[in-house]
């Protein structure tokens, strides 16, 4: 391909025509995401024009579900941001302990890696008999690979440095066994998460939750969708529910932030306020 840069309008014509095509809606993604991924694709496939690629997208559902992909980046870990779940401990944990049954929902899953991580957490603080897992992501193949939960060998070092840094308790071999060259997750780990596809643009709250967990997705997106994905996370959590955003993202600009105070402001890990009806 030249360096001709796609147009905006080049993009947004593609983006209504896989909307319409597809059902998925990523016209308020952010641009230079969209960008980059888009022009990536047309270098890997060879197309020197974005309409070309616009009507191998319509035209062929098996290059559109590579290009779905594509704009779905599935990166993850173990614990990651260790300081994050040192945070959960320390101020989340003592919350949920209070209540006798604990829903939580991973908002964009990838593929689980967080969703056992919480699953080990909730098992050392002994929550876990007590507690639904919801695990939510919008690509259907990532979501596979996390229930099957294996994982490569070859990330097992640099997971269990997390895990020691998380405050961990065990040691983090405890929790899978090693097969070839990938560990599989202990199956007691698995039975309280609850996998599902989920689109946070276009679907609507499925569940009421003490706790929303939702890292590394709304950067994605641009300031209308974040605080329609925001209003979307507090119509889904009880009354003194909790929001834990991690540290890449926030609510301070969020037209949502009057509504919750802060309970960790590095980790972004906020309580809706309580609403006495
Ligand atoms: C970078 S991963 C983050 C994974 C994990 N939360 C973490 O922080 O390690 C972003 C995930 O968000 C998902 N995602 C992006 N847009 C989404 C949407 N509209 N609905 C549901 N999931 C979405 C992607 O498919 C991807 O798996």
């Amino acid at each position: 391909m030249d360096n001709r840069i796609v147009t905006e309008l080049e993009i947004s014509s593609l983006l209504d025509a896989v909307y319409k095509a597809y059902g998925y809606d990523f016209r308020q993604y952010s641009p230079a995401h969209i960008q980059r991924r888009i022009t990536n694709r047309m270098v890997l496939s060879g197309f020197k024009e974005l309409s070309q690629m616009q009507s191998r997208i319509l035209e062929d559902e098996a290059f559109a579900a590579k290009f779905l992909q594509d704009l779905s980046i599935t990166v993850t870990e173990m614990f990651r941001d260790p300081d994050f779940y040192r945070s959960l401990r320390e101020n989340v944990i003592p919350i949920l302990r209070t209540y006798p049954f604990i829903k939580i929902w991973h908002a964009g899953c990838a593929t689980g890696e967080e969703a056992y991580s919480m699953a080990i957490l909730l098992k050392e603080e002994e929550l876990a008999e007590r507690t639904t897992i919801y695990a939510t992501d919008f690509n259907q193949r990532a979501l596979n690979e996390a229930k099957e939960g294996i994982f490569s060998n070859a990330l097992i070092k640099e997971y269990t440095l997390n895990y020691q840094l998380s405050g961990g308790k065990k040691s983090f071999s405890d929790y899978y066994t090693s097969h070839y060259d990938n560990v599989i997750m202990d199956q007691s780990l698995k039975k309280n998460i609850v996998w599902a596809n989920h689109n946070l643009v276009t679907d609507s709250v499925f569940a009421e939750v003490h706790l929303i967990l939702c890292r590394n997705v709304l950067i994605y997106f641009e300031r209308d969708l974040q605080n329609k994905v925001q209003r979307l996370f507090y119509d889904s959590l009880t009354n003194g529910g909790i929001l834990a955003l991690g540290s890449k993202e926030g609510l301070r600009f969020s037209e949502m932030y009057e509504f919750y105070t802060e309970l960790d402001k590095k980790q972004r890990i906020f309580k809706k306020n309580r609403v006495w009806i």
